[in-house]
């Protein structure tokens, strides 16, 4: 049996290099979204119903394990497909997400303990991040900052430009206006990593930038050896399979920008 990785489009590629990097052993299926993303803007009802078709067909491809690498999908479907869908469906299955294991590290990175977070609006209106710190470190201040310009610009690959440039600004700006005491920002969308160095030069000098590969990343190896009736259903070949509800050559070019290196994927019909 295998991984998946799922994302509303490329963006859960930078967290599946990473997954890789750190296990490369397993085999793999990639599963984008492409043809209905972004979900950032999207009703809990909606991302719901989306991503839970996207689980339910790595599910029956021979999944074991699915990681939602899209915060916008962990923030408002992760619960209920955990507690309504899977327990009824494929119980000896399993689905996690990415805004637990990063607030997980949080609690040693921030000295002010105020920490910000750069996401979809869905992520942000969600308060997800707020209530998973409460839970685990009640001194922490969340502060949001919903930066719905981000996921268009780079998925159309429109990231390096002075346009991108100036939303960039704009949102760190602005989430530095609402709390100036924040030390650490969570880029909390799977997308963000390929714009890292120019928010890092927008944000003040010494502010931690956490991306969140390598902490699910870290947060997966930890798991599977907690759990060794998952680990050891799973298959040991370093495969990996890349499928799109779009079409696929559009999905070959783009997601390069992402992973260095070439990819060839499937058109899938959920
Ligand atoms: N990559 C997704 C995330 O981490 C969001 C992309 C989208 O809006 O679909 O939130």
């Amino acid at each position: 049996m295998k991984i998946g990785v799922f994302d509303s489009g490329y963006g859960g590629l930078t967290i599946l290099g990473d997954i890789r990097k750190a296990l490369p052993e397993y085999d793999y299926i990639y599963l984008g979204d492409n043809a209905r993303t972004p979900y950032g803007s999207r009703s809990f009802e909606v991302v719901y119903d989306y991503t839970r078709q996207c689980v339910e067909y790595l599910l029956k491809s021979g999944c074991k394990l699915v990681i939602l690498a899209c915060n916008t999908a962990s923030a408002k479907a992760l619960r209920t497909i955990q507690q309504k869908y899977l327990p009824y469906n494929f119980p000896d299955c399993r689905v996690l997400g990415v805004i637990r294991p990063t607030v997980e590290c949080l609690g040693d990175i921030t000295i002010s303990r105020s920490v910000g977070i750069m996401a979809t609006e869905g992520t942000i209106r969600s308060n997800s991040y707020t209530i998973e710190v409460a839970k685990l470190f009640p001194d922490i201040k969340i502060t949001g900052m919903a930066c719905p310009m981000l996921v268009p610009l780079i998925e159309n690959n429109e990231y390096d430009t002075p346009g991108a440039q100036y939303f960039i600004e704009k949102y760190v700006n602005a989430l530095f206006a609402k709390n100036r005491d924040i030390d650490t920002v969570v880029l909390g969308c799977t997308h963000y990593p390929l714009i890292y160095n120019q928010i890092k030069k927008a944000a003040p000098e010494g502010v931690n930038i956490i991306r969140q590969g390598s902490v699910v990343a870290d947060s997966l190896v930890d798991y599977l050896a907690r759990h060794p009736e998952i680990s050891s259903a799973l298959s040991k070949n370093g495969s990996i399979g890349y499928f799109t509800t779009e079409q696929p050559d559009k999905f070959t070019s783009s997601a390069s920008l992402f992973l260095n290196e070439n990819i060839f994927a499937e058109h899938i019909v959920l």
